[in-house]
């Protein structure tokens, strides 16, 4: 059964070329049972007309907020949206034009569809459409940037033809592609519990480790995957220590956040709280590696043409953990290769004594290290291994999380 079966759905079309294939969106959505209340932007209506969304969803179709009720001459119903709002499980903004986004973005309200969507406290999804130079123009970016901050599912815009005949990014993602993504995010709200309850300890970022006082080393890890992990460890209603090598992003508002810079500091927060959890997922990338002296002054340059550091071995964190859990807990280990990704995962497995490696190829640019999407293979302890499809690090997180919840559920890892 598909989880938008009876569910409210609030389609918002704002005005753009695309607007007909919300018309092919609603028919999916209805499909599988959803009753979807159809807001249109007055401009939407230049390329769409009112009565086809109307006669698709079998519900009235709002576009000015002073619609009378009983048609003309009938009572004047001046607050119609808030049933919608308020009844959806779901809002889908398609096709949201640069401008929609934009009042999205600063909160204005000066039609029937943004009016609603202040009032939406169901998650939203936007499936973005216009133009390649409108959707980079920086006021677009950042306005995209500002709402996903604030919670709003994007999918697309892909790249391909676009109305004005060039090729870029814009255009609007398939009917089919956004039905499916808005069946992930009800599902991930379905199981808004699964991880009620729980401590889940989720390191994140690249740590530093000293050369003098004002040098270090480091590695290219954004932090974005573990950042992505504890948001998503919070949604599923856990509890979160995150622990956390420098990084430029804001911890996630519920979690309790320590920062640290090394990876022995990094390995004390993590044992320290080992005990009181049920996971432990270790994706920061821990330096392998740091100086075995540091000088307590700056190495100055003087005369000398090269300085020898000799490097000692980090202790494994993940290790640690692995050899010290108890039966029940989880411990979540990734692994960044560039080659024979298989057989590297298996053997951190079971060196770590992992429940679950994600192993992700870092030799491909357009995921893994500050990347915004990620492809990842996931090896379990019991030999089960499932490829995941490439997508954005905030939605493997929760299907990563999801996981955990599960392998929680059954009783934990070995
Ligand atoms: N890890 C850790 N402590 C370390 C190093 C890594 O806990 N000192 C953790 C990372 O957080 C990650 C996993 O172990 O979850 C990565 O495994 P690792 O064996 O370090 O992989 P690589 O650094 O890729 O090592 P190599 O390339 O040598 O296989």
């Amino acid at each position: 059964m598909s989880v938008l079966k009876g569910k409210r759905v609030l389609l918002g079309v704002s005005g753009g070329i695309a607007a007909y294939k919300a018309v092919e969106l609603l028919r999916l959505l209805t499909k599988e049972d959803a009753v979807v209340d159809v807001i249109m932007t007055p401009t939407a209506t230049h390329f769409v007309g009112p009565e086809t969304f109307r006669a698709l969803s079998g519900r009235p179709v709002l576009i000015d907020l002073f619609d009378r009720a009983g048609g003309e001459g009938g009572s004047t119903v001046v607050i119609p949206h808030l049933e919608p709002a308020e009844a959806a499980d779901l809002a889908i903004v398609a096709p949201a034009t640069a401008n929609t986004l934009a009042k999205m973005a600063l909160g204005i309200a000066d039609n029937a569809l943004v009016t609603t969507l202040l009032s939406v406290t169901a998650p939203v999804l936007a499936a973005p459409a216009m133009d390649s130079d409108m959707w980079l123009h920086p006021a677009t970016q950042a306005n995209v940037e500002l709402l996903r901050q604030r919670g709003v599912h994007f999918v697309g815009p892909g790249t391909g033809q676009l109305a004005r005949r060039n090729v870029g990014p814009g255009r609007m993602a398939e009917p089919e592609e956004i039905v499916a993504k808005a069946r992930r995010i009800l599902q991930g709200r379905s199981q808004s519990q699964l991880l009620a309850g729980r401590r889940i300890v989720v390191t994140a970022g690249g740590t530093r480790e000293p050369l003098d006082p004002v040098r270090f080393i480091s590695n290219r890890s954004s932090g974005k995957m573990g950042f992505a992990l504890a948001q998503a460890a919070l949604d599923l209603g856990a509890e979160v220590d995150l622990i956390a090598a420098p990084t430029a992003l804001a911890p996630p508002r519920g979690c309790r956040c320590v920062e640290v810079e090394t990876a022995l500091q990094m390995r004390r927060e993590v044992l320290e709280r080992l005990d009181a959890s049920d996971a432990v997922i270790m994706a920061a990338a821990v330096a392998d590696w740091r100086a075995e002296e540091v000088p307590e002054h700056k190495v100055k340059k003087g005369d000398a043409d090269r300085w020898t550091i000799t490097l000692v071995k980090n202790p494994d964190i993940a290790a640690e953990v692995g050899a010290r859990k108890k039966s029940g807990q989880v411990l979540v280990a990734f692994a960044a290769e560039t080659e024979r990704l298989r057989e590297h995962a298996t053997e951190k497995l079971k060196k770590k004594r992992a429940d679950l490696v994600v192993a992700n190829d870092v030799s491909r640019t357009e995921i893994g290290f500050g990347a915004d999407e990620n492809q990842v293979t996931l090896f379990y302890a019991d030999g089960r291994i499932e490829e995941l499809p490439q997508m954005r690090k905030e939605e493997l997180a929760l299907e990563l999380m999801q996981r955990v919840g599960r392998l929680l559920a059954q009783g934990g890892g070995a």
